[in-house]
C-alpha cells in the first residue's frame, strides 16, 4: 500500500535543518530509523545521507489518519512528512545534529514499506561482513559508508578542479585492449567477431596517456577503472580506480610539486594541512632505515646494520649469514624488555613467515644484565658493543635478523610494523607522507631467468647509471618516485624514457628481442618515431587515498560495491556461467577439470 508522492517535494534533507529553522514548514523524505509509540504520541527517528531528524506524530496535529499511518511505521519504511520545525519538547540529544529540534507533523505519506532487514543500519556495524557484503545495498546505508562515499565524491570532484585549474584535460582510454606481458595477470574478455583471440582489460592507461604526450595533449589526467587478477588483500581489489596523469616537458620536479600542491588541498576536505615539500627517501635509505620501499615513518624503531659489530664473533649464524654475503641488523623495542618468552616466540614465527631461518632476541634487564638467545654464543664484550651500536637502555627487547639484504630487510620492515601495531603507535590521526626515489629500475626474477622491470619498461634510468644497463643491470637506478602515506604505497610514477637508443637498451636488458618488443609495443616505439616530447607522470590508487583519509583498514569500506577474497560478489555473485550458446558463438570450450 505504497502512497505516490504526487503533488509533494522535499524541501531539505532530514540533517540539513537546525534551531535558525524553528517556526518553517519542512518536508522531509527518508528511511525510518526506529520509531517508538507511547500511546498518544509516536516518535520517528528519520534518516537519510545527511543524517537523522525526530518526528514526532500527535493526532491534534496530524488528524486521525496520519497518526494511524504513523503508528504503522517499522524499520526501513520510507516515509515522506510535512510539519512544522519546533525545538525538542523532551530532552536535546547531544548525539545528533539535530538534537535540538523536531518536526511536528502535520502529514505523512508512507512511500513504501520494507521488509525487517537481516541486519540493523546502524553505525559501526558488528555483523559479520559475509552478510553485510550479501545485503550491500542495505549496508550501504550505514552512516560511515555514506560518509566515506561522499567523501570519495568530494575528493573525485576536487580532484578535477585542481587539475583543470592547472591545465590538465580530462581524457578517456579504451578499457577493451591488447594484452601485454609485465605486470600482473590480465582479465581477458573473448573476442566474438574474432575467435581465438582476446581483449585484456587495463591494468593502467600507462602506454595510451604516453600515446596522447606523443599526440601534444601535454597535460592528462583520467579517473581510470584498473583490472589486475592479482591476489586481494585489504588494499587490493581486482578492480580498482587510479587518478592517473601525465605531462610533457617536465622532469620529476614538476610532477612532484604539482601533486603536493593537489595532496595538500585534499587533505584539506578533512582538516588536515600537510607541509610542503613532502619528505623523501632514496629506495635504498628507505630500505636501511626501515626495511620497506614504503616505510611507516609515523613512529622510529628504525633498523641498524650491525653488521660490521659481529663480523668476527662466536655466533656462527650471524657469521654464516655474512659470509654468504648477507648481512645482520636488528631493531629496538624500546620498553619490551620484559616481553614473555612466549610472544618472542609468536614474533620469531611471524619472522619466519616473512622467510627468515630464524629470530635472534636479547633483553637487557633492568639492572642492566641480558637475556638472550644467543648470549652463550658471544663474549661479554661483543654483547656490550652490540647493544652500545644498538643504543640498548634497560627494559628494551633487541632483535636480530642474519640473512641476504633482503631477507633482512622483509623481515625487519614487517616485524617492525607488528610491533608498531601491538605497541599501538599507529596513531590513524596523523598523516605522513613520503617520497620514496630512486628505485632500482630492475630487479632479477629467479623464476624466469631475467631481470624484470621494476616498474615498467619506459621508465627512464638514472643517467649516471647508463653505463651499467648492459655490465650490471641490477645496479641501475630508476628515475621513478612512489608517494608513501602512512607504510601504504598511495601512488607511483616516472619519468619516461623517449630515446629510442636508451628504450632499445632497455628491452635488451629485459630479454626482448626487437622483434618481441615490437610485437607487443610496436604502436608505442613507431609512434615515437614521429617526435616525442619529454614526458613523466604518476597514478594514485584513488581507493587507498579514500580508505586512509576515511581512517579505514579497507579499501572495500571505500568501494560501492566490493568484492571479496576470491574476487567474486557475494551480491550479484559474479563471476557466473554463462550459457552454452554464448560460448559457442565465441569459439570457447571448456575443459573438465584435470583435462589437459
Ligand atoms: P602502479 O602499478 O604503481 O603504477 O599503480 C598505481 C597505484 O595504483 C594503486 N593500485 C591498486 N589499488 C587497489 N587495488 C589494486 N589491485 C591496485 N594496484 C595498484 C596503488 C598504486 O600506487 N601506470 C603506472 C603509473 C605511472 O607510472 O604513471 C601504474 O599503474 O595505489
Ligand atoms: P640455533 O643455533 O639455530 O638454535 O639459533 C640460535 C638463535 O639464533 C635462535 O634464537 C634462533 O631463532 C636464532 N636464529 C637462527 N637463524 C637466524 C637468522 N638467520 N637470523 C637471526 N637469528 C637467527
Amino acid at each position: 500500500m505504497a502512497e505516490s508522492m504526487t503533488g509533494l517535494k522535499r524541501t531539505c534533507r532530514c540533517a540539513e535543518l537546525g534551531k535558525e529553522n524553528i517556526g518553517q514548514t519542512v518536508t522531509v523524505m527518508g528511511w525510518v530509523q526506529k520509531s517508538r509509540n507511547k500511546g498518544g504520541i509516536v516518535f520517528v527517528d528519520l534518516r537519510d545521507r545527511s543524517g537523522i531528524i525526530q518526528l514526532i506524530f500527535e493526532e491534534s496535529s496530524v488528524g486521525s489518519e496520519g497518526f494511524g499511518k504513523a503508528a504503522k511505521l517499522r524499520s526501513e519504511f520510507v516515509a515522506a512528512v510535512t510539519g512544522e520545525v519546533a525545538a525538542r519538547s523532551g530532552a536535546v540529544n547531544e548525539n545528533l545534529a539535530t538534537g535540538e529540534i523536531e518536526i511536528v507533523a502535520r502529514d505523512i505519506r508512507i512511500l513504501s514499506e520494507s521488509e525487517t532487514p537481516p541486519f540493523p543500519i546502524e553505525e559501526n556495524s558488528r555483523t559479520k561482513d559475509d552478510l553485510r557484503l550479501k545485503y550491500r545495498y542495505l549496508d550501504l546505508r550505514r552512516p560511515d559508508l555514506q560518509r566515506n562515499l561522499m567523501l570519495r565524491s568530494e575528493v573525485t570532484s576536487q580532484v578535477r578542479q585542481f587539475l583543470a585549474d592547472e591545465g590538465f584535460l580530462e581524457i578517456e582510454t579504451p578499457a577493451l585492449n591488447k594484452s601485454t606481458p609485465e605486470g600482473a595477470r590480465d582479465y581477458l574478455v573473448p573476442s566474438r567477431v574474432h575467435p581465438g583471440s582476446f581483449y585484456a582489460l587495463p591494468q593502467s592507461p600507462q602506454l595510451f596517456k604516453q600515446l596522447l604526450m606523443c599526440s601534444g595533449y601535454d597535460r592528462y589526467f583520467q579517473v581510470a577503472r584498473c583490472f589486475r587478477d592479482e591476489d586481494l588483500r585489504a588494499d587490493r581489489q581486482p578492480e580498482f580506480t587510479q587518478i592517473d596523469m601525465e605531462l610533457s616537458f617536465v622532469d620529476e620536479e614538476d610532477v612532484m610539486d604539482v601533486n603536493e600542491r593537489l595532496l595538500q588541498r585534499i587533505f584539506r576536505l578533512i582538516g588536515v594541512e600537510i607541509e610542503l615539500p613532502l619528505p623523501r627517501l632514496t629506495w635504498q635509505e628507505a630500505m636501511d632505515r626501515f626495511g620497506s620501499d614504503k616505510p611507516d615513518t609515523r613512529f622510529g624503531m628504525e633498523l641498524r646494520d650491525v653488521t660490521e659489530i659481529v663480523r668476527n664473533c662466536g655466533f656462527g649464524v650471524f657469521t654464516g649469514a655474512i659470509e654468504n654475503g648477507g648481512s645482520v641488523r636488528g631493531i629496538r623495542a624500546e620498553g619490551q624488555g620484559s616481553m614473555p618468552r612466549k610472544k618472542i616466540d609468536k614474533l620469531v614465527d611471524f619472522a619466519k613467515d616473512f622467510g627468515a631461518k630464524g629470530l635472534a632476541y636479547l633483553s637487557i634487564n633492568e639492572d642492566g644484565t641480558y637475556k638472550s638467545s644467543f648470549a652463550k654464543f658471544m663474549t661479554e664484550e661483543e654483547l656490550d658493543a652490540l647493544v652500545r651500536e644498538m643504543e640498548g637502555k634497560p627494559g628494551d627487547l633487541l632483535l636480530f635478523a642474519a640473512d641476504k639484504n633482503k631477507v633482512v630487510w622483509d623481515v625487519l620492515g614487517s616485524l617492525r610494523l607488528e610491533l608498531a601495531q601491538q605497541m599501538e603507535l599507529l596513531d590513524k590521526n596523523r598523516y605522513q607522507f613520503l617520497w620514496v626515489t630512486e628505485f632500482p629500475l630492475l630487479e632479477y626474477n629467479d623464476e624466469l631467468g631475467r631481470y624484470q622491470a621494476m616498474h615498467h619498461p619506459f621508465t627512464m634510468p638514472v643517467e649516471e647509471d647508463l653505463p651499467y644497463l648492459e655490465s650490471d643491470p641490477g645496479r641501475v637506478r630508476a628515475r621513478a618516485y612512489d608517494i608513501v602515506l602512512n607504510g601504504t604505497e598511495l601512488g607511483g610514477g616516472s619519468v619516461r624514457i623517449h630515446q629510442n637508443d636508451i628504450q632499445e637498451k632497455m628491452f635488451e636488458a629485459l630479454g626482448f628481442t626487437k622483434e618481441s618488443a615490437y610485437s607487443q609495443f610496436g604502436f608505442l616505439l613507431n609512434a615515437f618515431k614521429y617526435g616525442v616530447p619529454p614526458h613523466a607522470g604518476l597514478a594514485y590508487g584513488l581507493d587507498r587515498l579514500i580508505m586512509l583519509m576515511a581512517k579505514e583498514d579497507s579499501i572495500r569500506d571505500v568501494i560501492a560495491f566490493p568484492k571479496v577474497k576470491d574476487a567474486s560478489c557475494l551480491m550479484t555473485e559474479a563471476p557466473g556461467s554463462v550459457d552454452p550458446s554464448q560460448l559457442e558463438e565465441l569459439g570457447i570450450g571448456i575443459l573438465e577439470s584435470g583435462e589437459e
